[in-house]
């Protein structure tokens, strides 16, 4: 048994704010199901003071959403946290997320506000906060540049007010794996109370580190991942669901780590999300791009047909796809070539095999992907005997 990871999922928030990501209502309601079926533990459905529309599908995810916490964002101010409660108070576990931020870059700049300001604000909100909800987060915005025995402080007071996880987010994705594990032993062994909380990471991908940091994270002791389908979000997006999961489950024998999610929703996920934005995540994309699960170079293909294990390291079916795709180009061999032809009802003789790869290896010369369409062109062109008065 490894440690359970909570999987939060703020496609919804945190993704909704990539360019080209806003959804309306019913998209996000879409979504909101999908993320349902998939298992996540909390569903971040919005920040409902930002827009009447925000507002509108927090509260409706709220009322329709059965099995997730759900949870909206609000700035650390009375009227961010009534919105809030106004639109979760429907769910049957409904979260406030209260956030603050604690960097001096942020502090001084945006906030215009005195670090003993900011403590003496979250403590309160959270406080505030903690008047409707029981279950309430603190984040301490741009965590990991924000000094630790700062955040520290920060976190024993609002543990006491009553936070019931705080996070501590790798808000512009500037951290490495290495550093957030030190950092976070270091906030956990300054903050007397933190086993009363639990502790969450929110990670951006600026660096394109964010999954390696999530998991680093669990390391020192977070038990709660905030991530988004595709890795939607702010500039290079968010922490991705899809990978972090396939990590957790695949690499169980060095993680130790284990979460809810029902990993055969994953691409039915991610294709949901991509249709209702119209952002299509590359070919190269980790477990849920086009080529994820493709072969294309003999060899590879060869040895996939003969043990998929031998450079498949997880099952398409364990993600949700029916199969795995051999890509057929001028690195395809001869083994892989027979097993298409075979796929589309052709037993050629060796012979006529030999005629038609080397068919095949002239197209393949000329153009990117050969087609089952033009394999069947080859074979009824040069192979078939065709009677003339038919060509
Ligand atoms: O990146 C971030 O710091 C956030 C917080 C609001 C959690 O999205
Ligand atoms: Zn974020």
């Amino acid at each position: 048994m490894g440690k359970n990871i909570k999987i939060f999922d703020t496609t919804l928030r945190d993704g909704e704010q990539s360019p080209g990501c806003s959804m309306n209502l019913q998209e996000k309601i879409k979504v909101a199901k999908q993320l349902e079926l998939l298992k996540v533990d909390v569903i971040e459905a919005g920040f409902a003071i930002a827009s009447q529309g925000d507002f509108n599908s927090v509260k409706e995810v709220a009322q329709i959403i059965k099995n997730s916490t759900v949870a909206s964002l609000a700035r650390a101010l009375p009227k961010d946290i009534d919105y809030a409660w106004e639109a979760v108070k429907y769910a049957v576990r409904p979260r406030i997320h209260t956030f603050i931020a604690t960097s001096d870059i942020h502090m001084k700049h945006k906030l215009k506000m005195k670090p003993e300001e900011v403590i003496e604000r979250a403590v309160a909100m959270v406080k505030y906060a903690k008047k409707y909800c029981e279950d309430i987060e603190f984040s301490a915005e741009d965590g990991t540049r924000s000094d630790p025995k700062f955040l520290a402080q920060i976190y024993e007071k609002v543990i006491e007010a009553g936070a019931t996880v705080i996070n501590i987010p790798d808000t512009v994705g500037y951290t490495t794996p290495e550093e957030y594990y030190e950092f976070i032993t270091k906030i956990k062994e300054n903050t007397s109370n933190i086993h009363k909380a639990e502790i969450s990471v929110h990670c951006h991908n600026d660096l394109g580190l964010a999954v390696a940091n999530t998991l680093a994270a669990a390391k020192a002791g977070a038990t709660q991942f905030e991530c988004t389908i595709n890795g939607i979000g702010e500039r290079a997006g968010n922490a991705a669901l899809e990978e972090i999961v396939m990590a957790i489950n695949t690499r169980k024998d060095v993680l130790g780590l284990e979460c809810n999610i029902d990993t055969t929703q994953i691409m039915r996920s991610s294709r949901l999300l991509s249709t209702i934005t119209g952002v299509q995540v590359q070919p190269n994309k980790a477990i849920v791009g086009a080529n994820a699960f493709a072969h294309e170079s003999g060899i590879h293909q060869h040895g996939v047909l003969e043990e998929r294990s031998t450079y498949e390291i997880m099952t398409p079916e364990s993600i949700g796809l029916t199969t795995n795709k051999m890509v057929l180009g001028k690195h395809s061999g001869r083994h892989a070539f027979n097993e298409r032809l075979k796929s589309l009802g052709y037993n050629l003789s060796d012979e006529d095999l030999s005629k038609a790869f080397k068919q095949f290896k002239d197209l393949a010369d000329k153009k990117k992907v050969v087609y089952n369409r033009d394999i069947e062109a080859i074979v009824s062109e040069e192979i078939i005997e065709i009677p003339q008065t038919y060509k």
